[in-house]
């Protein structure tokens, strides 16, 4: 069956003590009402202890916002899967355009994360999308299939059925530029085709495809509402607790 989701990408925002309110916000507004999708939330690595341990009590599901692509060892500042695995975190973003754009991540270096995290039962969020110039030029479509093609098509189908794809063009992240609905349905149903081409029928329709890119509680009715639109994720409005959680009541 297909997830439903909204996941929240609080990206490099929020010290200790605003993580830990917003998170206990979160928490409460699901200890009130069932919510048809999964919440997720994606808190900096520091403060996903805090979000496991209320995640253990609410319905709440945690993810990180990257990971290394190796197992352990003299690697500085990186964080492994098995570290991940060992808080209980659910989910995983990998491939988010910022990480492509400023730390200069390859699909193939993503295919290897995806791996790292499926061995450790670990949810990869798999972040795909064009520039504007790309859409300009009429290219989205084969940007977004070689990112897909190299980052998670090697999987099994096994593998696969625990990757969710997020759908983000990179010209609606952060700049208030929304995809239209008919946009993004068009994409998530060439993504949903490829996934069937690639797997099969059965597959593709047990992929969960979010939408990410100015996403707020004005226009996630409108998106989610597209057959092929199954949540979304969502980066400044997940940092108002009363935002995303309307987000979240969405569908
Ligand atoms: P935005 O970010 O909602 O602030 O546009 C989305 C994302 O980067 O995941």
């Amino acid at each position: 069956m297909r997830k439903l989701i909204v996941a929240g990408n609080w990206k490099m925002n929020n010290t200790f003590e605003d993580a830990e309110n917003l998170i206990t916000e979160i928490a409460s507004a699901l200890d009130e009402k069932k919510f048809k999708c999964d919440v997720v939330i994606c808190p900096p690595a520091l403060y996903l202890e805090l979000a496991t341990d209320v995640a253990d009590i609410s319905g709440l599901f945690v993810g990180a916002q990257n990971v290394s692509d190796k197992d352990s060892g003299a690697y500085t500042g990186e964080i492994a899967a098995t570290m991940l695995e060992s808080l209980e975190v659910d989910y995983c973003i990998i491939g988010h355009s910022e990480r492509r754009k400023y730390f200069g991540e390859k699909d193939e270096v993503l295919a290897e994360k995806a791996n790292k995290l499926l061995d450790y039962g670990i949810r990869p969020i798999y972040c795909c999308g064009e520039v504007l110039e790309e859409r300009e030029n009429k290219t989205h479509f084969d940007v977004v299939r070689q990112q897909l093609k190299n980052g998670l098509f090697h999987l099994t189908d096994a593998g696969f059925g625990n990757v969710i794809i997020a759908y983000e063009p990179v010209w609606a992240i952060g700049t208030g530029v929304t995809a239209s609905p008919a946009q993004a349905q068009e994409m998530h149903n060439f993504i949903r085709n490829l996934v069937a081409e690639n797997y099969n029928r059965e597959v593709a329709e047990n992929t969960t495809i979010l939408y990410g890119g100015s996403c707020n509680s004005g226009n996630a009715k409108e998106l989610f509402s597209n057959k092929d639109v199954d949540g979304g994720l969502i980066g400044g409005a997940s940092l108002k607790a009363d935002e995303f959680i309307k987000i979240a009541d969405s569908f």
